[in-house]
C-alpha cells in the first residue's frame, strides 16, 4: 500500500502476565504475539515497517530476524506516547499515513486494518482510531465523543469518572496518524495522568485543541480488538484462535466429533472424510490425509500421515506413516519412525528412529528402535531391540516374512534374513541367514517334585 508505514508498539514489559518472557513473545497457537501483528499488517505491503522494542529488545529481535522492519530503541518504558516517539528517527520526514499497532492486539483483520485506513483517507482525519462497541468496557481506554458525536479525547480506566466508565466504545489501541503532523503531536504529550506516563491516547485532545479532526470507527469486532495483558485474555484468544480453526478444517469436509477437546494447529491441512474424535492435539508441521480416524486421546505432532490411517490413543512424533495403517491403542511413536502401507502398531508398543515395513505387525507390548524392518514381519508380543550399550545406539535389521516369536530380544547390532523362525523367548546376539530356524535359550528340564 502506497504512502503507508506502519510502527508496531512492543517495548513494555507486560508486568501483568507475570512472566520472565517479554509479553509480546507469548505464543498464541503456534505464533507469537508480535508475529501475528506483524504478519497482518505485511500482507498489505506498506512501505516501512518500524518495531519499537525495549524491554526483552534482544528477544524480540531475534524473533523477527529475517523479516523487513526496522527497530526503534525504547530504553525506558515511559508510555505508549514515549514509545511511538522513538519510531520518529525513522519517520519524522515520512509523509504519509503512519498505521499504529499494539504488539498486545494480535487477533485484528487485515481487511478490518484496511477499511480504517480507507475511512482515514475518505475523511480526510489527522487522527482516526479503531474502536469496538463491547458489553464489558473495563480496564480499556473509552472513546469520549461532543453531542455532536465527534471525538474528543479517548479516557484511560484509572483516570475516567464514574460517568466515563459507563462508556462502552473502546480504544483498541489501534490508530491511523497523519505524518508529518503526528511528531509534532507526540512531542506536546505530558505524563499527566495516575501512571505518569505518557499516554498516546493523549494525541486525540491535542489534535483536537489544535482544530484538527479525530475520528474514531466502531470497525473492529471484540475478539480483533481483544488486548492480551493477562494471561486470562492469552487462554480467551486462543479459544477464538481454536474455534476459528476447527470451524476452517469442518468447513473443508473434515469431521470434528468434538470440538471442546479438540486441539489442531491452525496451518494444518487434514484431507477430506476424516474423522477426529475426543481429546485429540494435532500440532505443528503435521499433514493428516484422508478418510483416516484420529482419536480419541491421542497427540500427533510433526507427522506425515496417509490416507485411510487408524490412530487410537497414541502419540506420534516426528514420523511417517503409509496409507491404511493402524496404530494404537495405547502406542508411542517417536521421532524417526517409518511405518509402511497397512503396517500394524500395538497396544503398548513403542517405535523410535525405525522402518517398520508393508503389512508387519509390531502388535503388542515391544520396543522398537534403530531398526530395519522388512515387509510381512510377525513380531511376537514382547519382543525388544536391545539397541544401546550404554555408550552406542546399533541397529537391528529384519529381513521380509520373518517370524519373531513372542519375548524375543535382539541384542544390536544383528541382522535377521528373510523367513526366519525364531523361537519364543530367544535372546538373538547373532546374525541369522535366510530362511532358518533359530532358538536361542535354554532347553526345558522337567524333573520330578518332591511333593512332602
Ligand atoms: C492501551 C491504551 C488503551 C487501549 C488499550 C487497548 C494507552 C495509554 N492506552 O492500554 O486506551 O484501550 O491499549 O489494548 O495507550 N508500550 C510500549 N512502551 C511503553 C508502554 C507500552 O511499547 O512504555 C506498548 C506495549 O508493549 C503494548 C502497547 O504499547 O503493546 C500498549 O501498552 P499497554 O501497557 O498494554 O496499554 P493498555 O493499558 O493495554
Ligand atoms: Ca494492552
Amino acid at each position: 500500500m502506497k504512502n503507508l508505514a506502519v510502527v508496531i508498539l512492543a517495548a513494555g514489559e507486560g508486568t501483568r502476565m507475570k512472566s520472565s518472557l517479554p509479553k509480546v513473545l507469548h505464543k498464541l497457537g503456534s505464533k507469537s504475539l508480535v508475529k501475528w501483528v506483524l504478519d497482518s499488517s505485511l500482507s498489505f505491503k506498506p512501505e516501512k515497517v518500524c518495531v519499537v522494542v525495549g524491554y526483552g529488545a534482544d528477544k524480540i529481535k531475534e524473533e523477527l530476524r529475517g523479516q523487513k522492519v526496522s527497530f526503534a530503541l525504547q530504553t525506558r518504558q515511559l508510555g505508549s506516547g514515549h514509545a511511538l516517539n522513538q519510531a520518529s528517527k525513522y519517520l519524522k520526514n515520512y509523509k504519509g499515513d503512519v498505521l499504529v499497532l499494539c504488539g498486545d492486539v494480535p487477533l485484528v483483520r487485515p481487511e478490518t486494518l484496511k477499511r480504517l485506513i480507507e475511512i482515514h483517507r475518505k475523511k480526510g482525519n489527522s487522527a482516526t482510531i479503531l474502536s469496538s462497541v463491547v458489553e464489558n468496557p473495563f480496564s480499556y481506554g473509552r472513546i469520549y465523543r461532543d453531542k455532536s458525536g465527534q471525538v474528543k479525547a479517548i479516557v484511560e480506566e484509572k483516570d475516567a469518572t464514574d460517568e466515563i466508565r459507563k462508556i462502552n466504545e473502546i480504544n483498541s489501541g489501534i490508530y491511523v496518524f497523519s505524518s508529518p503532523l503526528l511528531w509534532n503531536v507526540l512531542n506536546k504529550i505530558k505524563p499527566n495522568n495516575k501512571k505518569n506516563e505518557y499516554y498516546l491516547t493523549d494525541a486525540v485532545t491535542i489534535l483536537n485543541d489544535m482544530g484538527k479532526i479525530c475520528d474514531a470507527c466502531p470497525e473492529a469486532g471484540f475478539e480483533e480488538t481483544l488486548g492480551i495483558n493477562t494471561r486470562v485474555e492469552l487462554a480467551t484468544a486462543e479459544g477464538f484462535v481454536r474455534k476459528a480453526t476447527l470451524k476452517k478444517i469442518m468447513l473443508s469436509g473434515v469431521s470434528i466429533v468434538d470440538p471442546d477437546t479438540t486441539y489442531i494447529a491452525s496451518d494444518i491441512v487434514i484431507g477430506n472424510d476424516t474423522v477426529i474424535y475426543p481429546c485429540t492435539v494435532i500440532e505443528g508441521r503435521s499433514k493428516i490425509g484422508a478418510k483416516c480416524k484420529i482419536g480419541p486421546f491421542t497427540v500427533i505432532k510433526d507427522a506425515a500421515i496417509a490416507d485411510d490411517v487408524q490412530i487410537v490413543n497414541s502419540h506420534v512424533y516426528e514420523s511417517t506413516i503409509a496409507e491404511n495403517v493402524k496404530i494404537g491403542p495405547f502406542s508411542h511413536i517417536r521421532p524417526g519412525t517409518i511405518i509402511k502401507k497397512g503396517a500394524h502398531i500395538g497396544n503398548f508398543s513403542e517405535t523410535k528412529k525405525s522402518v517398520i515395513g508393508e503389512g508387519s505387525k509390531v502388535n503388542h507390548l515391544s520396543y522398537i528402535g534403530d531398526t530395519d524392518m522388512g515387509s510381512g514381519v510377525n513380531i511376537g508380543a514382547g519382543t525388544i531391540t536391545c539397541n544401546y550399550d550404554g555408550v552406542n545406539k546399533h541397529k537391528t535389521i529384519i529381513g521380509d516374512k520373518a517370524f519373531v516369536g513372542s519375548n524375543t530380544n535382539f541384542v544390536a547390532p544383528v541382522k535377521i534374513g528373510r523367513e526366519v523362525l525364531i523361537a519364543a523367548g530367544s535372546t538373538i546376539t547373532e546374525d541369522i541367514p535366510d530362511g532358518m530356524l533359530a532358538l536361542a535359550r535354554a532347553r526345558q528340564v522337567n524333573k520330578k517334585r518332591k511333593i512332602r
